[in-house]
């Protein structure tokens, strides 16, 4: 059998996978955030191993003896994090997150060091993605900066529990910022730009590579076969955007997906290196060789549903989606503008934050939770946007992560957007998936063909009768974050 396990940000998730690639067993449990200051977004990279640990623990007395016959392990992961380690391997502070918006100044300075920056890394620098932090860290804790003897990212961090080595694969690498992307090395002169030298990054890998073996320590805190002949292998692993396409088999130049979980995605893949950071467009490379990704990448996704049901003091989630779909009547005027933690694609405005406009006194608990339905999907349709600006148009697309368990959520979508969405049955789509089948390309030595497509459980169409409506929404949405971008400062 074959283990995925996803560190994300608000929950570690793990599978056990067959050899027929049927899912035996899946558990996760919950990691919460740390903000010890606005804007600041941390995790102790501890929290991590020990949740990595405790869901293993939680799988073992699920699936019972196929847990024993683990032959590998695939790694996934939040991307972009900052993980600092000192000369002893241990962290010299907590992880500086994904969405973490301190960097703002360093982004500004890195691009003026490094001249065609955004051509190099894929996209220009942003705070929360990796690099910059480094930067903000030489400035603002020097302490720390001096003493980084490795940065490393999430899940390369419980690699380095499982298997005592410092490695990371291309398609983490990428969102590092610190990648030349088309030729997949590191980039020296960023790196040089950050104050920091090649010595100080761990070893490159790609993904489906066998990179490494369980230690016997780790097998047995983790209750697995120490003495498999041969050992248990460790895959390069991926981060999560890329882990996400595998498990939905989005290998092949056009294949696209919309990925719907804290943040979300609308993630494209491109057999060869395109990026247009002039877009805000990530272009990053994959989790398999010689293959690329163009990417808008949202910060608020499934996140702001989330939201609004805390703020309506609502505690069943989709109990309150499920009654907006019943008062569902087209679209409304009434716009939610997602960005409550800034916003990267397109905006690269780490300032912005949500707005709910329109409101009168007839406004409904069930019209605001539409509201922030239409203001994420609209929000996906200025990433289907940029994405064509970037030479990539979108005929249909699948939809996966926690957003995508709603049918309704992805009709709005599918008609903002108005192209038809595909649903895959079962939960075999998130990133443990996909690295589940990084695993057995590792131990096995496949390539792209296990990525095969899951079963498709609908296809949505968009409603004719709501084009007009939403492509007026779409351009009002535009209109009114350009006129408030001012007000955000
Ligand atoms: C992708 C991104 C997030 C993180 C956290 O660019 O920022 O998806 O990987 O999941």
């Amino acid at each position: 059998t074959f283990l995925g396990i996803d560190i994300g940000t608000s929950a570690v998730k793990a599978v056990l996978v067959d050899t027929g690639q049927r899912l035996l067993a899946s558990e996760s449990r919950p990691m919460p955030t740390a903000r010890p200051r606005p804007g600041w977004s941390e995790q102790d990279p501890e929290l991590w191993w020990r949740t990595v640990v405790a869901v293993l623990a939680d799988l073992r007395d699920k699936a019972g003896a196929p847990y024993r016959s683990v032959a590998a392990i695939g790694l996934s992961g939040q991307m972009h994090g900052a993980v600092l380690l000192g000369a002893d391997d241990r962290p010299l502070r907590p992880a500086i997150l994904w969405n973490d918006a301190r960097a703002t100044a360093e982004c500004r300075d890195l691009e003026a060091a490094v001249p065609g920056f955004g051509r190099i890394a894929g996209v220009g620098a942003m705070p929360g993605l990796t690099a910059p932090k480094l930067l903000w860290l030489q400035r603002h804790e020097p302490d720390v900066f001096a003493r980084i003897a490795c940065v490393m990212l999430p899940k390369d961090y419980v690699r380095l529990q499982l298997t005592g080595e410092k490695l990371t694969d291309m398609s983490d690498a990428a969102g590092a910022l610190f990648l030349d992307e088309a030729a997949r090395t590191w980039s020296a002169p960023i790196l040089a730009a950050c104050g920091l030298g090649e010595h100080q990054m761990p070893a490159l890998t790609e993904s489906p590579a066998a990179a490494g073996r369980l230690t016997r320590a780790a097998a047995e805190v983790l209750g697995l076969d120490a003495d498999r002949p041969g050992g248990i292998v460790v895959a390069g692993g991926a981060g999560d955007a890329a882990a996400g396409a595998l498990g939905v088999g989005a290998v092949t130049g056009g294949d696209a997906f919309i990925s719907l979980g804290t943040s979300a995605q609308l993630f494209v893949t491109t057999d060869s290196y395109r990026p247009a950071p002039e877009t805000v467009v990530h272009a990053f490379a994959h989790a398999m060789p010689a293959t690329w990704y163009q990417m808008g990448a949202m910060l608020n996704g499934a996140s702001c549903v989330g939201f609004i049901a805390r703020l309506l003091g609502a505690d069943d989630v989709d109990a309150l989606v499920a009654r907006s779909a019943d008062a569902y009547a087209g679209p409304q005027r009434l716009l939610f503008l997602p960005y409550l933690v800034g916003e990267r694609t397109p905006h690269d405005d780490p300032d912005a934050r949500g707005v709910l406009f329109g409101l009168d006194p007839a406004t409904t608990q069930e019209a605001a939770v539409q509201a922030v339905l239409e203001g994420v999907a609209y929000s996906l349709a200025e990433a289907r946007d940029c994405l064509a600006a970037a030479g990539t148009d979108l005929g249909h697309a699948a939809i996966i992560g926690g957003g995508a368990r709603s049918p309704f959520w992805t009709r709005i979508i599918a008609s903002v957007l108005g192209v038809p969405i595909v649903r895959y049955r079962g939960g075999e789509t998130g990133p443990a998936f996909g690295a589940a089948r990084l695993a057995r390309m590792a131990a096995t030595g496949e390539g792209a063909e296990v990525c095969t497509k899951p079963e498709v459980e609908a296809v949505v169409e968009p409603d004719p009768a709501f084009r007009d409506a939403y492509a007026e929404g779409l351009a009002r949405y535009k209109r009114l974050y350009r006129a408030l971008r001012p007000e955000f400062r």
